[in-house]
């Protein structure tokens, strides 16, 4: 188990609970790929590496013909000398040549997991919880280490991989691209999934067959983006949710990021993933070192559930920090959507004051508390109180909410400023710009220079004085536009293109220490909703907003999507109003409570205006959340019904020990004369009966699992049911 060498074949063996990886050290210093896949207890080189003289593959040791980088399976491949695949390292020496001779030079194998600096990356909280094997590459030339970092968590089931750049020669190295993993895949028979999307409509699933040559998957916009995920799986064509081999990369990173698929012609698939090396560079001068971000890697023999289960338990559990980690969250009320920037203290005393009536337990008041915020064209950067809102001040309005015996948390967006600002007047240069070219603006605002530490340090100023002068026990941390004209100030002219991971370095910074100095305050993530859904986020923040859009029929696919690789409890989901802001629609409370509560649950509607009956449906709603929140929180998602494939959707949660299920089914559009339907449910025990509350019925769990359970014939567009199972 762990990792263990074969010193006599040269082998590396890296086992998890349910999955081996293999790799083997050449003659010459070369590192092949053996095998990624179901574990084998020992490796004996069944699909030992075959060689064969291939016309236009070119031969790097003299002697041999049938020795081809081109064809060879890799580790970390370079560029140059004779593979003609995508490299995973792109590297200009001082006399402006990019070839690079990676050879193995040392390895050594440890217990636990080192931190990477600067980076979020998962972690152990004792040193048996994983084992680390770092594999030293040196090209010989420039004395360049390149160090592979590969730890196994054994009892997840899940490995990562990094990459260390020690430049110990004399010259400075330009590092072009740097990827944080390679896998060559002996196959190409494989289809890509991926999480494509817009902004109000991200993570939607898309499946397609590998063809020859590169497909990508890729962020050039500054943050990991509603665009596309920083998540790619390799999957059997036939994969279902509990059938099929699937391969699963996540970038633990915010910024930009590129995963490609390249096909080659001998019908091998090399992957890689890592910082998108468009528009990037990286001046690494003697004596220096750079680090990448972590890959996560998930293999699973049985289809995507077993996938998600095992991203979801490592980043519920090794991911995400802090005292909320394994902590249920708070029932939310937002102000957003009720009043949008036109609000006055004695307005939000009161959706706070019904909110706490209807059992909501935090109140969180979102943009246009700060500076003169009175639409989205001024004052980002402002972070003083707007004494014409708030005439008593935000201590006193915090004071007030926490005396309902309710917490209060307050939105920033600490990345950016407006140009109509005081922070922008004083500071013109603290935004990323680059000189004698326009600053293109996006909802009319500017992004604060991240990459400078006078700029980072200002922030944290700035956050802290307004955490410590309130009680404040929630931040929504926002950030709503991309990148334009990126460039720094303080950048010398050959590290402009260190601009944009320069920013998510100094973003991980203040993150950093903003959440260590205020341990007792949870912060969500947001960008526009889910625009920096990733998992470089989720260290810090253990919730995200998932989406801008918040009515329940797109929410469907959203979260359904979201699904695949994010925990139930990091995905921030609202009831708000009818008809819906984003999409004009107009669905029952109901539903929008069922679909809701599959997630981290809250409102958004100004719930001072709500008739008898809704106030009666939604009080009913929070006391049912929280009669099932430690089952969609803490318990296994199963998807049973892909709304990307049907006009309906269900899904179910259950508990570790299989006592207590919740299952909630939604149907998108009636149709004349509707055929009965039934769905069989999962991850039950078989042996056990369970008390289905709203249906006041029992069933053993293999007739629920094996046979199903008969869906009520619901008339109409929009319907939807929820039921809890209890163990009898
Ligand atoms: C975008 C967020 O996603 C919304 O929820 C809201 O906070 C607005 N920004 C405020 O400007």
């Amino acid at each position: 188990m762990g990792i263990t060498f074969v010193e006599q074949t040269r082998t590396f063996h890296l086992q998890a609970n349910d999955m081996s990886y293999v790799f083997q050290l050449l003659d010459g210093g070369y590192v092949a790929h053996l095998y990624w896949g179901k574990k084998v207890n020992r490796y004996h080189h069944s699909n030992a590496i075959r060689y064969a003289d291939r016309g236009f593959s070119g031969n790097p040791i003299a002697s041999d013909r049938t020795f081809s980088l081109d064809t060879l399976p890799q580790e970390y491949p370079s560029f140059g000398h004779t593979d003609y695949r995508l490299p995973a390292v792109h590297i200009q020496l001082e006399n402006g040549s990019t070839v690079m001779d990676l050879r193995y030079h040392s390895h050594r194998i440890e217990k636990g997991k080192p931190q990477l600096n600067g980076l979020p990356a998962t972690y152990v909280e004792n040193e048996d919880e994983a084992e680390t094997l770092e594999i030293t590459l040196l090209d010989s030339l420039t004395q360049l280490r390149v160090v592979l970092t590969y730890t196994v968590f054994e009892k997840w089931n899940a490995m990562t991989r990094s990459v260390r750049f020690e430049n110990n020669g004399r010259e400075s190295l330009k590092i072009e691209k740097a990827a944080s993993v390679n896998v060559d895949f002996r196959s190409a028979n494989f289809e890509m999934l991926r999480l494509p999307g817009a902004h109000c409509r991200e993570r939607h699933i898309e499946q397609s067959p590998l063809h020859t040559g590169v497909q990508s998957v890729e962020s050039r916009r500054g943050a990991s983006s509603h665009q596309h995920n920083p998540f790619i799986a390799l999957v059997d064509e036939n994969t279902t949710e509990d059938t099929g081999e699937v391969f699963a990369f996540n970038l633990v990173y915010s910024g930009n990021f590129l995963a490609t698929a390249e096909v080659d012609q001998f019908s091998q698939t090399r992957v890689t993933m890592g910082i998108n090396p468009f528009d990037f560079s990286w001046l690494l001068q003697a004596g220096e070192n750079f680090q990448t971000p972590e890959v996560v890697m998930v293999y699973s023999s049985n289809g995507l559930t077993e996938m998600s289960h095992t991203f979801h338990r490592l980043y519920q559990q090794r991911l995400c920090r802090g005292v909320f980690r394994d902590l249920e969250r708070p029932i939310l009320i937002n102000n957003w959507e009720a009043t949008y920037f036109d609000f006055h203290e004695d307005k939000i005393y009161d959706i706070a004051k019904s909110g706490k009536e209807l059992g909501i337990e935090l109140f969180v008041l979102d943009d246009g508390w700060f500076g003169k915020r009175d639409d989205d064209n001024s004052s980002l950067g402002d972070w003083f109180v707007d004494e014409k809102k708030l005439p008593n001040g935000l201590e006193e309005l915090a004071r007030k909410i926490t005396k309902l015996d309710m917490q209060f948390g307050l939105w920033f967006e600490p990345e950016m400023v407006s140009e109509d600002s005081e922070l922008y007047r004083q500071h013109p240069d603290w935004c990323i710009h680059v000189p004698n070219r326009r600053r293109s603006k996006s909802r009319n605002q500017l992004v604060l220079d991240y990459s400078r530490h006078d700029v980072c340090n200002e922030m944290i100023k700035r956050i802290s004085a307004i955490l410590q002068q309130a009680p404040i026990t929630y931040v929504k941390w926002d950030m709503n536009r991309h990148m334009t004209e990126v460039g720094s100030a303080q950048l010398s002219k050959n590290r402009q293109r260190e601009t944009g991971h320069r920013y998510m370095l100094g973003l991980y910074r203040v993150l950093e220490e903003l959440t260590i100095a205020f341990p007792h305050v949870l912060f969500e993530s947001c960008s526009g909703g889910g625009g920096r859904f990733d998992p470089g986020m989720l260290y810090y923040m253990p919730q995200t907003w998932t989406s801008d859009n918040t009515d329940a029929i797109s929410r469907l696919k959203i979260q359904y999507g979201t699904s695949l690789v994010y925990p139930i409890r990091s995905m921030g989901a609202h009831v708000s109003a009818v008809p819906n802001h984003q999409v004009h629609r107009e669905t029952p409370i109901e539903v929008r409570g069922h679909v809701a509560m599959s997630g981290n649950f809250g409102y958004e509607l100004d719930v001072t205006t709500l008739s008898s009956e809704e106030h009666q449906v939604i009080k009913e709603q929070v006391a049912y959340y929280k009669t099932i929140r430690h089952i969609v929180q803490f318990g296994e998602m199963y998807r049973l019904v892909n709304p990307f494939k049907q006009q309906d959707a269900a899904w179910m949660f259950v508990t570790d020990d299989q006592s207590e299920a919740v299952f909630s089914y939604v149907k998108v559009l009636g149709e004349a004369n509707e055929p009965f339907k039934r769905i069989k449910l999962k991850g039950l025990i078989k042996t056990k009966k369970y008390h289905i509350i709203e249906l006041s019925e029992s069933y053993y769990g293999d007739e629920l699992m094996n046979i199903g359970v008969n869906i009520p014939q619901l008339t109409g567009d929009f319907q939807s049911v929820m039921w809890r199972l209890i163990e009898e």
